[in-house]
């Protein structure tokens, strides 16, 4: 399973990074504006560089899908290491699986985004999604299941040998980072506030706590002994 960071903060995902433990990165327009990243091209170039071969998506902006299909190209020439993310229909309910398939033949990967249901998922993977990031938090908001979406989108994937990889999106508490590794997902994406959370762990800190107390009592006391002997 990899884990992506779910943000366009630098120095949260050079962070992470550095301990190992991140295999790409998700933008979107939301998360570009609350980090500052209002010059997309130059956070998206940015974090690109920063995570070098790992990937990083970033999102087309347009219920158009000429335009979309202009942006992602232009996206894509930023670095070789950036992902297309192409909702999966627009604001008008027109699919966007035309816009996906011409990308996808002209050997551009795409990350279908928005997914809330298994049928999305389906014409994902058909029109050759690279990712099919399924929005977990948003499919609990509406009364839904997200693991088990996951989990049927996963093994339906594997059962009919399609390479699309679920990622899996939305993360609003901790215990969904779990939910949607149990549940099978090959990525989950996770915003850097509970990345913290996930390592952290109060009786841990209080366990840490006794053991280095107990060496600085031991070692006070092999001191002790040593006066001892030398007196
Ligand atoms: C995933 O790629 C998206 O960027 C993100 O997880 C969406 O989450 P939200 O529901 O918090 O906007």
């Amino acid at each position: 399973m990899e884990i992506f960071i779910d943000s366009a903060n630098l120095e949260e995902i050079r962070r992470w990074l550095e301990y190992g433990v991140v295999d790409g990165v998700t933008t979107n327009p939301t998360i570009l504006l609350k980090d500052g990243g209002y010059d997309m091209e130059s956070r998206a170039r940015e974090i690109a560089e920063l995570i070098d071969p790992r990937p990083v998506s970033v999102e087309v902006y347009s219920n158009d899908q000429r335009e979309m299909v202009e942006q992602a190209k232009a996206f894509a020439r930023w670095a070789p290491n950036i992902i297309i993310k192409i909702p999966v229909i627009n604001e008008y309910g027109e699919p966007s699986l035309a816009v996906v398939k011409a990308l996808v033949e002209d050997g551009i990967r795409v990350n279908m985004t928005a997914c809330m249901s298994f049928g999305q998922v389906v014409l994902g993977a058909k029109a050759g999604a690279t990712y099919i990031s399924i929005f977990a938090g948003r499919v609990a908001d509406e009364g839904h299941d997200a693991p088990k979406l996951i989990r049927q989108a996963v093994d339906w994937l594997r059962e009919w040998s399609y390479t699309s990889k679920i990622i899996a999106g939305s993360v609003r508490e901790v215990y969904n980072i779990q939910d949607a590794a149990l549940a099978g997902a090959h990525v989950i994406t996770v915003p850097p506030q509970f990345m913290n959370k996930l390592i952290d762990h109060r009786y841990t800190r209080e366990t840490v706590h006794q053991f280095n107390q107990d060496a600085r009592e031991a070692l006070a006391k092999m001191e002790e002994v040593r006066v001892g002997v030398e007196a």
